[in-house]
């Protein structure tokens, strides 16, 4: 796995279910922190409660999702998520979220490096991802580290709430 971080002492680990409380807790942290801009109070309590209940996290390490843990020094700083789709050779990156305290690193980049290649390793050839139109440092890291818009999507998540996203892909 390539490290182009400076940061030391980092250790990426499968979580279990165990470790759904501790990236539930930093996932409501990070929400917080960075999506005011982008969406509205509402629409995190929203997606936070949609996608980040035990029920819901435990359900998709059941389908077969991966959830990998960045852990900095004691800390844990962010979390990735990343499972098939439909299509045998695509998958899906779900979740890639670091606490902002870590942004701004090379950790991001390095995280998805990290994906890419167990994504690669488990056989497939490209990665897709959704991401909000308005996440500008997000589209930012995925562009750095070669990806590109492949369509625009307006998805009703329910509630009276869309996401508003563009669909990224690379090629692995
Ligand atoms: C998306 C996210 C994971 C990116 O994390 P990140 O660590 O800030 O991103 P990068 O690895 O691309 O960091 C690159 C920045 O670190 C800087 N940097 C510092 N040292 C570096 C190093 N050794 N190597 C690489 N970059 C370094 C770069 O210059 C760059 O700065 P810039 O953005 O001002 O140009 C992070 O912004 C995040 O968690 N956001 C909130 C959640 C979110 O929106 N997730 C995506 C949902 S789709």
């Amino acid at each position: 796995m390539p490290i182009r971080t400076s940061v030391a002492n980092i250790k990426i680990l499968k979580a279990e279910p165990d470790d759904l409380p501790a990236i539930q807790e930093i996932a409501s942290i990070i929400w917080h922190e960075h999506y005011p801009s982008i969406i509205t109070q509402r629409q995190i309590v929203y997606m936070l409660a949609l996608d980040y209940s035990l029920e819901a996290m435990n359900k998709d390490l059941a389908a077969g999702i991966s959830m990998d843990m960045l852990i900095v020094g004691e800390t844990l700083a962010g979390f990735a998520a990343y499972g098939p789709t439909g299509h045998e050779e695509v998958i899906k990156l779900h979740k890639l979220y670091l606490l902002q305290s870590f942004h701004g690193q090379g950790l991001g980049s390095m995280f998805l490096a990290h994906v890419e290649h167990e994504c690669i390793e488990q056989g497939f050839k490209s990665i897709v991802l959704n991401v909000n139109k308005n996440n500008h440092s997000a589209i930012k890291t995925y562009r750095r580290n070669g990806y590109i818009n492949q369509e625009s999507v307006l998805a009703d998540i329910g509630g009276g709430f869309f996401m508003d996203d563009y669909v990224m892909a690379k090629d692995l």
